[in-house]
């Protein structure tokens, strides 16, 4: 359903990203996996219309959107959680979901709250606390909530473990796995190859701003050296 291919991404005279391709199918988790700085995050913000690519195309179910801005990508179906996960501290959960919602095409909104809630009941239990007082892993629960609350076919995770205690990556990983699971495609990047591999279907390597490696994730776990010999130092730290 997403085919990218020969990204190019500049930062000014930076060349950040030189030849990233990737795939994501519904129903599967896609992971991407890369050190830091090999330009994994640029190349999520690029597909999903934040910054726009210098060159390569991003096609969305058979349509070339490279290049589309943002809020027009998220009313075609995708949507990025993003990296920190940037939600409204001061606001409640409610609050922060309704937002989410605002870029819906159609959808009702008290219904889609109720669907999420359903999904993440801790979130139902917290509707009204601020955003800033929930843990880490209640935090990017929230993130994902907030972005299905735009009906997504699919979903863009940047780091989603990030900085969350090990219980905690194992339920946000399986709760990427029920995404998943329930028909949605996801494209996941994590640091985190242990955790990210326990979920995904398929994986990419990103190396120094290009795709190195792909395969399936059981290629990948089976062979964790070739993963890590080309992740670096940093898949051993963070694994
Ligand atoms: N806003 C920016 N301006 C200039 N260079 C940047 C910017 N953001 C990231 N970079 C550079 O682009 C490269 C890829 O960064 P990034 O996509 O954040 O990597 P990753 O997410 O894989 O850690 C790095 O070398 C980083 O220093
Ligand atoms: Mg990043």
């Amino acid at each position: 359903m997403l085919e990218v291919t020969d990204l190019h991404v500049n930062y000014g005279p930076v060349k950040a990203v030189h030849g990233v391709s990737f795939s994501a199918t519904a129903g599967r988790v896609t992971l991407v996996l890369g050190a830091n700085g090999a330009g994994k995050s640029t190349s999520l913000r690029a597909v999903a219309g934040f910054h726009k690519p210098a060159s390569g195309s991003v096609v969305l179910e058979g349509t070339d959107i490279t290049g589309t801005s943002a809020h027009r990508v998220v009313r075609r179906g995708m949507v990025l959680v993003p990296e920190g996960r940037k939600i409204f501290f001061p606001l409640t959960v409610e609050e922060n979901l309704r937002i989410g919602g605002y870029a819906a095409p159609r959808g009702n909104l008290d219904q889609g709250i109720a669907e999420v809630y359903e999904k993440f009941p801790i979130l139902g239990d917290r509707c009204h606390a601020q955003a800033g007082l929930l843990s880490g892993g209640e935090q990017q629960m929230l993130a994902f909530g907030r972005a299905l609350m735009s009906r997504p076919k699919l979903m863009l995770m940047d780091e989603p473990s990030m900085g969350l205690a090990p219980t905690m990556v194992e339920k946000v990983m399986s709760s990427v796995r029920s995404m998943a699971d329930a028909g949605i495609g996801i494209l996941m990047v994590e640091q985190n190859a242990e955790a990210g591999l326990r979920v995904a279907d398929d994986v990419f390597v990103v190396s120094r701003g290009e795709t190195v490696w792909s395969g399936s994730a059981e290629e990948a776990r089976g062979n964790k050296a070739i993963v890590h010999a080309m992740l670096g130092e940093a898949a051993l730290d963070a694994s």
